[in-house]
């Protein structure tokens, strides 16, 4: 593992780097270099080492190679920061030299990222950020999603909320993609299905001074609340929720990240709440119990959907340098892999949309004890609709 954070672009630093990387690697041949660009500080910290840690037990579990190569990792803090994406993700490719980018959490952050991968033809494989762009306008042959789009979970719960008999909901999230896409997904089912938008809150990406709008929320008085935060975000504000003394009176909704990766932190004011998402504790079919017990195994940690996402992100590169022989310069035959392929995922195998994101089921869960536990699947086969994607 290589971690090239401060270190100066030097001439010698530059040799030193081509030197140790072989052969041309764009060759199929030598190390696949690997550039892991997550946010390993700030509020997403957690879910960036889910990331990485599922990445690379499912390299370990394929022998530490990928079509054929060794993988060597390089990775960039991008702090959840769109202000420095573009600097961070050419620290990868023009310094770093790597054959992959695998990242990231931020929607901000992913679509700089993506907009660099496609100008200079990287590959790119998202195991996470949902921004709808990535397989939306910014779509390429070269762009791959492991994850979701902002759209999808919340539109799963749109519909859920409607059949679950509340008539207007209040809204509130983060002011940036992820949260608007996430509510705009939840608006679309909801307001189809006859529900109202009694008003929509946001608040600044990270902040969590959350304490004006619950009294606003309280005040005024919806059948319900949706709601888009993840990581440490997520855990202040369930507990504030819950401390406000709304739990019991407006019942809280949101999309999966809100309880995903945060129970042994919320406590018992995650009791209880029901989320959408592609994935859940306790599936309980061989191929997610098999993951789960890898994981455990390797990191003494418990999976979360994070972790299932850098998973199948390996998965991913794995079926794309199979078909090309671990030669990533070939991109469409790489491609055509992906997009033919049934990805045997531990959420449920999945496919791939045109635009090049997952066609999966949606879970809705309720947390019972320290578990998102399934309660159905409230969407099946849910392709995101790729709106503005001209797959070139
Ligand atoms: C996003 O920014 O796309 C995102 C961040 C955390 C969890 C889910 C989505």
């Amino acid at each position: 593992m290589s971690l090239h954070r401060h270190t100066p672009l030097t001439i010698a630093a530059l040799l030193a780097t081509a030197l140790a990387a072989g052969p041309a690697s764009a060759q199929g041949s030598g190390k696949l270099r690997v550039g892991l660009m997550l946010p390993y500080s700030g509020t997403y910290t957690a879910l960036a080492t889910a990331i990485e840690n599922g990445f690379r037990l499912y390299v370990s579990e394929q022998g530490d190679k990928l079509g054929g190569r060794e993988i060597e990792y390089f990775k960039v803090d991008d702090e959840s920061d769109p202000a420095k994406a573009v600097d961070n993700v050419n620290k990868l490719i023009k310094r770093d030299n790597v054959d992959v980018l695998v990242g990231t959490v931020h929607s901000g952050v992913a679509m700089a990222m993506a907009k660099v991968a496609k100008e200079t033809g990287t590959l790119m494989i998202d195991p996470n950020a949902g921004a709808d762009a990535v397989t939306g306008p910014m779509c390429g042959q070269n762009i791959f999603r492991s994850s979701f789009s902002n759209w999808q979970p919340g539109y799963a719960m749109g519909a859920v909320m409607a059949k679950r008999g509340h008539k207007n909901a209040v809204t509130i999230t983060w002011k940036y993609a992820a949260g608007d896409e996430s509510v705009n997904g939840f608006k679309e089912a909801f307001t189809k299905a006859g529900g109202k938008i009694v008003k929509d809150l946001t608040l600044p990406f990270p902040n969590v001074e959350f304490q004006a709008l619950l009294t606003e929320i309280a005040a005024l008085k919806p059948d319900a609340v949706y709601t888009f935060f993840a990581g440490g975000g997520a855990v202040k504000f369930v507990k504030d929720y819950a401390a406000a003394g709304l739990k019991d009176k407006i019942p809280l909704y949101g999309a999966g990240f809100l309880t995903d990766g945060t129970l042994e932190a919320q406590g018992a004011a995650a009791e209880g709440l029901m989320t959408t998402l592609h994935y859940a504790d306790a599936l309980n079919t061989p191929r997610d119990n098999a993951f789960r017990l890898a994981y455990a195994k390797t990191y003494k940690l418990q999976p979360d959907v994070y972790a299932m996402q850098g998973y199948d992100a390996a998965q991913m590169l794995g079926i794309g340098l199979a078909a090309v022989r671990g030669d990533v310069s070939k991109k469409a035959e790489f491609a055509a892999a992906l997009r033919k392929a049934r990805i045997d995922s531990p959420r449920g195998a999945f496919t791939l949309s045109a635009s090049h994101n997952p066609v999966q089921d949606i879970y809705l869960r309720k947390v019972e004890g320290k578990e998102n536990k399934l309660v159905e699947v409230a969407s099946k086969a849910l392709a995101d609709p790729g709106r503005g994607c001209r797959m070139q």
